[in-house]
């Protein structure tokens, strides 16, 4: 992942653009669709009117390092079924060590590394590939085996139009007052070869494997020991990420439609590769919500082992964008500072050997920490 100002991109890749607004455009295009290639709308920023764009001109931009978001199924924010504005209470500072302190005592790398060792040896786990539909099959089939003989505890797949379905494993709240509200920790289970999108190699070990087993450490620890919140806990496992947060959109429009109060959702994406300033966490700071950002820092302060650098990220870098985009407050922790993270992802290159399973491990703490204190309802 690099910084890339859209100037540098050949015209002709964004050549698909129509400039008048999105429905007229797609009205235009509907025209003339029986030889077009399909469009899709691109947004790259947030005060940026969106795009039409093919999806070879979405390759390009993968290739040159720039993120968007896939609005094509999403063009307008959806309407709450609440009807009214909810603002949910972030805390300031941590307040329930002593019932996080087993649940974090309990991490391993053992489980860790099993997974992502079977994980990275799909041919890649590209959401539209055969592949990727295999390796979420087996990775829901892990997340199942966690979770069963536990009541309170359900995995579902969450379908989408295309194979690989999103992953939701949902602890139940006792306090039934809090039941439609709800806490997230996510990850991206897809990967891609930009080379070769549909079926080049790509292990994917770090973008996003490591989020992947990052929150599954954290959900077996909180499921085996025990872990029974006040409001509803949910962990994510999007399909379609590289593709511009498809499967994040997905379930953050159909929550937000439902109705469902999401008090905080946590984006785990590239938490394995130690940079070259050493030992730390990323916290990014741009495209976020601030005062759960600033709660995230309190959490690293309190249950991590290494200390936190802030750092920035770009316009939709990643799946809790998906979560800001329809009103809710998310944030993003990352391996390192963006500018020292892993150069390998994207490429055949992206792999177990270049990451620490300890440095995974802080995260998981992080993660464990972030869905107990906010599990609880304060004010
Ligand atoms: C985690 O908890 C399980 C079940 O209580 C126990 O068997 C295991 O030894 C614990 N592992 C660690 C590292 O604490």
């Amino acid at each position: 992942m690099k910084f890339l100002s859209l100037s540098l991109l050949s015209i002709s890749a964004l050549s698909a653009c129509v400039s008048a607004g999105p429905l007229a455009a797609m009205d235009q295009l509907r025209l003339f669709s029986s030889q077009e290639p399909e469009l899709r709308l691109i947004q790259y920023g947030e005060d940026t009117p969106p795009r039409w764009m093919t999806e070879a001109d979405k390759e390009a931009l993968l290739r040159a390092g720039v993120k968007y978001m896939d609005i094509t199924e999403y063009p307008h924010p959806p309407v709450s079924s609440l009807g009214s504005e909810w603002k949910p209470f972030i805390p300031a500072n941590a307040r329930y060590q002593d019932e996080v302190a087993p649940f974090i005592g309990n991490l391993t790398t053992d489980t860790m590394k099993e997974v992502l060792t079977e994980f990275t040896s799909f041919r890649t786990r590209y959401y539209k590939s055969s592949y990727g539909a295999k390796s979420c099959r087996w990775l829901i089939q892990q997340i199942r085996d966690v979770a069963d003989g536990f009541d309170h505890v359900s995995v579902e797949e969450f379908e989408h139009s295309w194979d690989q379905f999103s992953i939701i494993a949902r602890f139940e709240g006792s306090n039934k007052d809090l039941e439609n509200e709800l806490v997230i920790v996510g990850a991206h289970q897809d990967s891609v070869n930009m080379w070769m999108p549909s079926f080049g190699r790509s292990p994917g070990a770090d973008d996003d494997g490591s989020g992947t087993v990052t929150i599954f450490e954290a959900f077996r620890s909180l499921v085996h020991n025990g872990f029974n919140p006040e409001r509803p806990v949910e962990f994510h496992w999007y399909s379609g990420e590289e593709a511009g947060l498809l499967g994040s959109q997905a379930v953050s429009n159909a929550y937000k439609e439902d109705g469902k109060r999401v008090v905080a959702m946590l984006q785990n994406d590239m938490t394995g590769y130690v940079g070259a300033n050493g030992e730390v966490i990323g916290i990014v700071t741009d495209h976020v919500d601030e005062k759960l950002t600033d709660f995230l820092k309190n959490l690293v302060d309190n249950y991590a082992g290494i200390p936190y650098v802030l750092t920035k990220c770009g316009y939709a870098c990643s799946d809790h964008a998906s979560w800001r985009k329809v009103g809710f407050p998310s944030a993003f922790t990352i391996e390192s500072a963006f500018d020292d993270s892993n150069h390998y992802i994207h490429t055949t290159g992206d792999t177990i050997d270049k990451l620490s399973f300890d440095h995974m491990k802080e995260f998981s703490k992080v993660a464990v920490g972030f869905a107990v204190e906010l599990s609880h309802k304060r004010d």
